[in-house]
């Protein structure tokens, strides 16, 4: 196969860091899919891609790789659904970039009645992945990446076998504990796929002034770490976009082992220990097996 051809899949991929990834990844060749909500966004985004294609292949003498936009709001099960199943009709991917994530300042929950930021951070990617594994593992090749968070540091406590808090919404908190489970989930999957072909890593790309970066506010945080947001916010939101690409790029392209988590310097780091607590990963896998049960079959060839 050559390098042109390889297929990759970046949810979140028309803005911050799923942009500057996707971005990078067509300038290294890969036929790059890119997901979000908004229509003109995407596309321009899908043009931009498209441009680093045709930049690379002036360069080597290579055809330009092809780039595509698919709206699609992931919070919904079904549309990941239809996702995957658009994205499984060419044939298994190379690369899945599990990049879509955010936060709600309010206790929200989405169409399928799903705590919203427990849906987008976790059950999404976690949904996608399972829908596109089986496909990868054929294959004998692939690979998967998983945008992780510091946030889990401030995770809500609440234990992982119910996708609900126990206590009062704080939208950071509800962030952190999803991240959690998706990192747990993915530390998880890491060790089922060994010796299948398929690599999983987790990317922490450190705080950046993106959209959601720049989102931040106190009321998101519980006392006491709202007492020390000016401070946080000042110190930490500063990354550009590309810059906090750089832990997705390497764990996306570089050499390492399956279960790696690459820090924002695009280096190892040891993951939060909840992460790889067999207890927790257990508890996330069977949540999210309930949660998603009827989205999980729905997608399945005869
Ligand atoms: N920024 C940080 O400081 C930071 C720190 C640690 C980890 N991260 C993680 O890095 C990843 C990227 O974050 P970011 O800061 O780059 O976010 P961002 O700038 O807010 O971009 C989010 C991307 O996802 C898309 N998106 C959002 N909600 C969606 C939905 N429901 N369905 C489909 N697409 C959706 C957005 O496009 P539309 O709005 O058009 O849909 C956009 O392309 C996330 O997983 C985040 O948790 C970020």
């Amino acid at each position: 196969m050559t390098e042109s051809t390889k297929r990759a899949l970046v949810t979140g991929g028309t803005g911050g860091i799923g942009l500057a990834t996707a971005h990078a990844l067509a300038s290294h060749g890969y036929a790059v899919t890119i997901v979000g909500r908004d229509q003109r966004r995407g596309d321009a985004a899908r043009d931009q891609l498209a441009a680093a294609a045709a930049a690379r292949s002036a360069a080597t003498g290579t055809a330009a790789a092809t780039a595509r936009f698919i709206r699609a709001d992931l919070s919904s099960l079904h549309a990941v659904n239809a996702l995957a199943d658009d994205i499984r009709a060419s044939g298994p991917l190379d690369l899945l970039v599990n990049n879509v994530g955010g936060g709600h300042r309010q206790h929200t929950h989405t169409a399928d009645g799903i705590e919203a930021t427990f849906a987008i951070n976790h059950l999404s990617g976690y949904l996608l992945t399972e829908l596109l594994v089986d496909d990868m593992i054929s294959a004998g090749h692939g690979r998967i990446v998983t945008l992780t968070s510091g946030a889990i540091r401030l995770a809500d406590r609440t234990p992982l076998d119910r996708v609900e808090m126990a206590g009062r919404y704080y939208g950071f908190s509800a962030y952190g504990r999803a991240k959690l489970a998706n990192l747990a989930y993915t530390m998880g999957l890491a060790d089922r796929l060994r010796g299948t072909g398929v690599a999983v890593l987790a990317a922490d790309p450190g705080a950046s002034a993106t959209d959601m970066g720049r989102s931040m506010r106190a009321d998101l945080f519980p006392m006491p770490a709202r007492l020390a947001f000016p401070l946080i916010y000042l110190n930490l939101f500063r990354s550009s976009p590309a810059d906090a690409a750089r832990s997705s790029i390497a764990a996306a392209t570089g050499d390492f082992p399956t279960g790696t988590v690459l820090g924002p310097k695009g280096t190892p780091v040891t993951p939060d220990a909840r992460a790889t607590d067999p207890t927790v990963i257990q508890a996330v896998t069977a949540l999210s097996q309930a949660t998603c049960a009827s989205a999980l079959t729905t997608s399945r060839p005869d």
